[in-house]
């Protein structure tokens, strides 16, 4: 399940939507709430140093839609080698199952991460694994750990000292689970490492073991997960086992950053619009313009894209994933201070036409949040993973404030055999008020782009920010956007 912290936040917005301002619900009360003991404290990734993120996808036209982000850690580099293995075989996976074609139009993979321990001796990062066959997704969790102080990555088993220690696990976990709702199936619990593939601890110092959809229990049940008392495990953990256990209970004091709660208040009150701190510079209805985008980052170049595009008097529109805006909001403060737009693109990229309403309110309200949080100003544009969208999409989008944003051009950089690829498809496709769809997680796209900039130049173009190609006609929530306007004849 999703961290506590955005769900105190999500409370609040509906108490506000339904006008009982009265109802305030204190985060630090759901947080302690006993009915969750298999509550993860998860750490907030932008107060780890030298984190960045890792991005394999085919980008938002591509014709698999499989999108996968991992932390990367500068320092931690058998940590990144294990997540690469972990992710690419979830990805191998995926592309076997579904090279034949499959009765599904869309099949759909989707990994995204969240911290569940670190300190300077150990790091735990626990991966969600979406899988979309037609009819629902499948969810599971992987959860790798590293340990610093033995500088080695590990599986969750490696938390435990030995085989024997498994099996004793196993036995408490069905104990914790036997006499829980009917649906779960707690003799399905066995010392296999499958099963025991997600492990971590609750600020506590609990263990808990979440288990994949289907494993224990029908799926629909969702998450589920037991946490076994800290004394009972106690001599069932290996050292590096006893690090994430301590790293786990230290978190308690300061992951939730200081100006959480104010960060709240903010984007329920909605925040003022983002908005470009040049919007109005340039009148698009007399000079040519073109809006670039840049899509799925913050990623590691992203920094170096900013000096481009800086160095060139040029402004863009980021559409942002909420988990790496999160990782990373300095950068996002940079946009915005530099008088780009930063836009929402999500929490973590699943196609929304594939979730309920009430997932889609998620993955945008996430978004909006993390964005807000960095900026402390609230998009008024989205864009669909995989331009994906259908009426339910509009209609949350449009509750929410936003327009949807698609594209006129798409270079399909990250598709393209080099730079000198994308910069000749966005400059091709190039015209009066063109949405030119790029990634900024791809670094030929951020080494495309000062030749598209010069380029695009010369021939009498301004690059601007969505909202500006409309001009005063400005956009509306709830619609979409596939090019400018129509330029006057
Ligand atoms: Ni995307």
């Amino acid at each position: 399940m999703r961290k506590l912290r955005f769900a105190g936040g999500i409370t609040l917005l509906t108490a506000t939507m339904l006008g009982c301002g009265a109802a305030t619900t204190s985060i630090a009360a759901e947080e302690l709430l006993p009915s969750e003991p298999t509550l993860i404290e998860y750490v907030d990734p932008s107060r780890i140093q030298g984190l960045s993120t890792e991005t394999i996808t085919q980008g938002d036209s591509g014709d698999r839609r499989a999108h996968a982000v991992y932390p990367v850690l500068d320092d931690a580099p058998h940590l990144t080698e294990k997540l690469r293995t972990v992710v690419s075989g979830q990805l191998d996976r995926f592309r076997r199952a579904t090279a034949a074609g499959t009765a599904t139009a869309s099949p759909e993979l989707n990994v995204d991460w969240q911290l569940a321990a670190a300190s300077d001796q150990v790091v735990g990062v626990r991966l969600g694994i979406g899988e979309f066959a037609g009819t629902g997704w499948a969810n599971s969790r992987t959860t790798v750990w590293y340990d610093r102080v033995e500088e080695r990555a590990m599986d969750s088993t490696g938390l435990l000292k030995d085989r024997s220690a498994l099996t004793v696990l196993a036995a408490l976990a069905r104990e914790e689970l036997a006499g829980r709702r009917t649906g779960v199936d707690a003799d399905a619990v066995r010392a296999d490492e499958r099963l025991f593939d997600s492990i971590a601890f609750n600020r506590h110092g609990d263990l808990v073991v979440e288990f994949d959809d289907y494993q224990v229990a029908a799926g629909s049940l969702g998450r589920v997960a037991v946490a076994v008392p800290g004394e009972r495990v106690e001599n069932l953990l290996s050292p590096s086992g006893r690090r994430a256990r301590q790293a786990a209970v230290a978190v308690r004091e300061t992951t939730v950053p200081v100006s959480y709660e104010k960060t709240i208040e903010t984007t329920v009150a909605g925040g003022p619009e983002a908005r470009s701190t040049k919007a109005g510079t340039v009148d698009c209805a007399k000079a040519k313009c073109v809006a670039l985008t840049y899509d799925d980052g913050p990623g590691p170049d992203t920094g170096r894209l900013l000096d481009v595009l800086n160095e060139h008097g040029a402004r863009a529109t980021f559409f942002t994933l909420g988990a790496n805006a999160y990782a990373r909001p300095e950068l996002l403060r940079r946009m915005s201070e530099e008088g780009h737009l930063v836009a929402n693109h999500t929490w973590s990229h699943r196609s929304l036409s594939s979730l309920s309403t009430s997932k889609i309110a998620h993955q945008l309200t996430r978004g909006q949040q993390a964005i807000t949080h960095a900026t402390g100003q609230t998009p008024a544009l989205m864009r669909p993973p995989y331009g994906a969208v259908d009426r339910e999409v509009t209609e949350v989008a449009g509750r929410l404030g936003l327009s949807v944003v698609r594209w006129s051009v798409d270079t399909e950089d990250l598709r393209a055999p080099d730079a000198g690829a994308v910069a000749r498809r966005a400059v091709s496709g190039a015209g009066q008020g063109a949405i030119i769809l790029m990634h900024d997680v791809h670094r030929p796209t951020v080494e495309a782009t000062p030749e598209i900039l010069r380029t695009l130049s010369e021939r009498g173009y301004t690059f601007v920010t969505v909202p500006e190609l409309y001009g005063s006609a400005g956009m509306r929530p709830g619609t979409i956007y596939d090019s400018g306007p129509t330029p006057a004849r």
